[in-house]
C-alpha cells in the first residue's frame, strides 16, 4: 500500500483532552523536529521557530502565563474553568509551539512567510501522526494573548503563534469526523 493509501486518507488528530501525557522518546521527538523545519519556504527565510516545550515546562506555562492571564482577561470565572486554565498544556507530553516569525525583504511577500509557518505546523502534525502519536493542532485563546507571545520569545506585533502541536499517546483510535465533499471545495477549469 502507498503511504497516500496507508496515511493521508486515513491521517487523524486526536484531540488533546483525550491523549496520555506519558513521555515521547527523544529519538522520536528528533524526527518530528527535523520532518517540521524541512518544508517548502521562499527564499530559505526560515521564517519561523519551534519552541519545544515539555515536562515541568508545560507546567510551569500553565502556572506562570496561561492561568493568570486567564484571570486577567476572565475576572467573574467559574472554579470549573479555573481548574481547566490551571491544566492546559499539561494534557500534552510535548508540546511544539510554532511561532511565524517574518522578515524585512524586498520581494518575496510576508503572506508567503506565514503560508510557510503553517507548513511547519502540518509537517509536525503529519509526521508525529505517521509515527503512531496522538496530535493536535491548536491555538485556544492563548495563541493570540502577547505574554505567551513573548514567553516564548516572539516579538509583539511582528511574529504570530502559528499553531501548538499538541503531542501524546493515543488511548484508543479516533472516530473519523465530517470530511469535505471534493465537488463543493475542488474545482477542475
Ligand atoms: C490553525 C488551527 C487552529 C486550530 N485551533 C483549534 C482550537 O483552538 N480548538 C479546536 O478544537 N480545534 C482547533 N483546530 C482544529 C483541530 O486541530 C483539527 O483540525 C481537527 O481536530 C481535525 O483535524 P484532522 O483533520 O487532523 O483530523 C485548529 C486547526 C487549525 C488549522
Amino acid at each position: 500500500m502507498s503511504v497516500v493509501d496507508n496515511f493521508y486518507h486515513k491521517r487523524r488528530s486526536v484531540l488533546a483532552r483525550k491523549m496520555l501525557s506519558d513521555p515521547i522518546k527523544d529519538e522520536d521527538l528528533n524526527t518530528i523536529l527535523n520532518a517540521g523545519i524541512r518544508v517548502p519556504d521562499h527564499g530559505a527565510l526560515n521564517p519561523w521557530k519551534i519552541v519545544v516545550i515539555k515536562k515541568n515546562k508545560l507546567k510551569t506555562i500553565d502556572e506562570e502565563v496561561i492561568l493568570p492571564e486567564y484571570k486577567k482577561e476572565n475576572p467573574n470565572s467559574s472554579k470549573q474553568s479555573l481548574e481547566i486554565e490551571s491544566k492546559r498544556l499539561q494534557r500534552a507530553s510535548v508540546i511544539l509551539a510554532v511561532l511565524s516569525t517574518p522578515v524585512e525583504h524586498p520581494k518575496i511577500p510576508n503572506w508567503e512567510m506565514i503560508l510557510s509557518s503553517g507548513a511547519v505546523c502540518m509537517n509536525l502534525l503529519s509526521c508525529a501522526q505517521s509515527l503512531g502519536y496522538a496530535a493536535q493542532w491548536l491555538t485556544e485563546w492563548y495563541a493570540y494573548n502577547n505574554k505567551m507571545l513573548e514567553y516564548l520569545g516572539g516579538r509583539k506585533d511582528i511574529d504570530k503563534i502559528s499553531g501548538f502541536i499538541y503531542l501524546g499517546h493515543k488511548v484508543e483510535e479516533p472516530n473519523e469526523r465530517r470530511r469535505p465533499d471534493p465537488k463543493n471545495v475542488i474545482n477542475y477549469l
